[in-house]
């Protein structure tokens, strides 16, 4: 049985970087479970650029009421590649002193963590909750979005099957992780598609081209091929493909729509899970921990620990796909 310790603390919540469904039910939860706890709670706005400007409020429970299913981030995200700087992280120390913050629960991705690393370092207390759609964080099997994401993902690939079946061609979509191939793999498996490549899964072109010319010349006669974003000239790719499969091929970048959304029952679930374990973790006074989830079990771990993991890329999707292929 761990030790409860019973100290009000002043806890700053913000989100930073891009967007994911399910972080208002993250920031809900914190917000929720802390004034249970009897903690001040303050709102962010704007991420770690907001935190430096002193945007800056304390909130009740009602701020997040009706938060629970909508997408984005009521707090409102930047990114500040300045945050690197000695100056600009004693800025936003001085703002925590002056709002009488103890502790900060940041939720986003590796850059937000490494902003939380600096932070820590100087002393500021700060949890990290998994907010990216990009699933690439190694200290958890699922961030925060990454399910909804990847769900808007099938949706558009099945409507888009319908279209490439009946005019018999190849589409090649390409969707976001930044360098994860998580989402890419991970829809390639739900929508069937014929060809998934991932930064993590690369395919030789010849290998691409002899796949695609065997769908082509199968009583089939169509194909879906799923890539990571940050991997091709989409243009140039389709031009080769037309000219050594005659496939006739039409390309789509799903872009920001995959970010937005109402999120699904997983992530609110996960999100309200992990929101309510950071308070938590302050409440047997942890500082500087990163949750996550493994299998079922949620877990903290050191922010150094968890930003010194490797990435696990998800193989044994791609071993399915190719089995199944
Ligand atoms: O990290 C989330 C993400 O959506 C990545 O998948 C993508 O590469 C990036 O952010 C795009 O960021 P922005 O909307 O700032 O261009």
């Amino acid at each position: 049985m761990e030790k409860q310790i019973k100290k009000s603390l002043g806890i700053g919540i913000l989100t930073s970087g891009g967007d994911s469904p399910g972080m208002n039910a993250a920031i809900r939860a914190v917000i929720r479970s802390g004034l249970r706890d009897g903690h001040r709670m303050f709102a962010i706005y704007n991420g770690y650029r907001g935190l430096v400007a002193g945007q800056i409020e304390q909130v009740d429970r009602s701020f997040v009421s009706q938060t629970i299913n909508r997408g984005g981030t009521i707090l409102r995200s930047a990114r500040l590649p300045e945050f690197v700087k000695e100056s600009v992280q004693l800025n936003a120390i001085e703002q925590l002193k002056r709002f009488g913050i103890d502790a900060l629960v940041v939720i986003g991705g590796d850059g937000t963590y490494r902003g939380a690393k600096d932070l820590s370092q100087r002393g500021i207390n700060c949890i990290g909750l998994p907010g990216t759609i990009d699933n690439d964080i190694a200290s958890t099997d699922y961030t925060i979005g990454f399910d909804t994401t990847l769900n808007t993902i099938v949706q558009a690939v099945d409507k888009l099957r319908d279209t490439t079946f009946s005019h018999q061609r190849c589409s090649i979509i390409e969707v976001m992780g930044n360098r994860s191939g998580d989402l890419a793999v991970h829809a390639g498996l739900a929508c069937g598609a014929e060809l998934v490549i991932s930064s993590e899964h690369l395919l030789p072109m010849d290998e691409v081209i002899a796949r695609l010319k065997f769908q082509k010349d199968s009583s089939k006669n169509h194909a879906m091929m799923i890539v990571s974003e940050k991997l091709f000239d989409l243009n140039e790719l389709a031009t080769l493909i037309a000219a050594k499969t005659g496939f006739e091929v039409r390309t789509e970048v799903l872009g920001r729509i995959q970010r937005g959304g109402s999120p699904s029952a997983f992530d609110r679930i996960l999100a309200t899970r992990m929101g309510d374990y950071a308070i938590h973790c302050l409440n047997l006074g942890k500082s500087s921990r990163c949750i996550g989830v493994r299998g079922n079990t949620l877990i903290d771990l050191d922010i150094d620990e968890a930003l010194a993991l490797p990435r696990q890329p998800a193989d044994h999707i791609v071993g399915v796909i190719d089995r199944v292929k």
